[in-house]
């Protein structure tokens, strides 16, 4: 890696928004509809109700000023599984829709550049009370969750595709963020990757917060191998994959 090839690779985080989107022929610009905000599934897929939001504020009381305070990565867990009302409460804190959003740029606990909202989220669910083992999507729109797959040694298949960090596998459940750039692209053009970015941190950050709420711990993987962990979430590795990753568990009784 030479000194030259870094320079160029910081042309992604510069204001590429100004400088390299002609906002004339964008797909927005150009009348192109926006691609879903919710990635397609079949309508007889088996899928899985969620606790409502409305309980949340009640079952998870903790102050703002302690989670932030006691946030830190946690990359060892308890045995104990989490329950299905905090499955809940951490994915609508990290992508669930806000209670008042409008059908044009669906809103949501996090904020994203042009309300554009690139990332689908998918679980590795391997310790949730009342849910099988297996890999789940998340979907905001209906607070659901649809059960993707299910198949043997998901959990060695995930350490493995995280570099043999084998507390990722070993989580109650572990977050995987997959964009599908097309959707910020479509505003966004050549800027849209760095927006892409930008947003997962803001998604990331809120899983740690909530996790404190319901004293788990979470920890943000970025070393994890690409094409491994596309395959293994079933993802063409193109138009959808894998960009951050979380594994959260109970903390440890001390
Ligand atoms: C973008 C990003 C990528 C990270 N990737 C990993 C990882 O692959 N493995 C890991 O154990 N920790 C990872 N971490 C966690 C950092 O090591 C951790 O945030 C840092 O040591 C500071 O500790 P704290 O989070 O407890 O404050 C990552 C954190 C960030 C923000």
């Amino acid at each position: 890696m030479s000194n030259d090839e870094i320079k160029a690779n910081r042309f992604f985080l510069k204001d590429t928004i100004r400088k390299h989107v002609d906002f004339r022929y964008t797909d927005q610009s150009r009348g192109i509809p926006p691609p879903p905000p919710q990635k397609r599934h079949d309508p007889d897929a088996l899928t899985i109700e969620l606790p409502g939001v409305s309980s949340f504020s009640d079952d998870f009381p903790l102050g703002l000023v302690r989670a932030i305070a006691d946030r830190q990565s946690v990359r060892a867990y308890g045995a104990e599984p989490l329950g299905i009302e905090e499955l809940s409460f951490l994915l609508w804190a990290t992508q669930g829709l806000r209670e008042s959003y409008h059908s044009a740029a669906a809103l949501r606990t996090v904020p994203s550049a042009g309300a554009r909202h690139a990332f689908e989220t998918y679980l590795y669910v391997r310790g949730v009370g009342g849910l099988d083992e297996g890999i789940y999507r998340y979907l905001p729109f209906e607070h659901r969750l649809l059960l993707e797959f299910a198949e043997r040694g998901l959990a060695g298949r995930v350490s493995g595709a995280c570099f043999g960090q084998r507390f990722v596998g070993a989580a109650a459940v572990t977050f995987f963020w997959a964009a599908i750039p097309a959707r910020m692209e479509w505003r966004y053009g050549l800027a849209a990757h760095k927006v892409i970015a930008i947003d997962a941190g803001h998604v990331c950050q809120n899983l740690y917060l909530a996790c404190e709420a319901i004293n788990a711990g979470t920890c943000a993987i970025a070393a994890y191998d690409q094409e491994s962990l596309d395959a293994l979430l079933r993802l063409d590795g193109e138009d959808e994959f894998v960009v951050y990753l979380a594994p959260v568990g109970k903390k440890r009784v001390r």
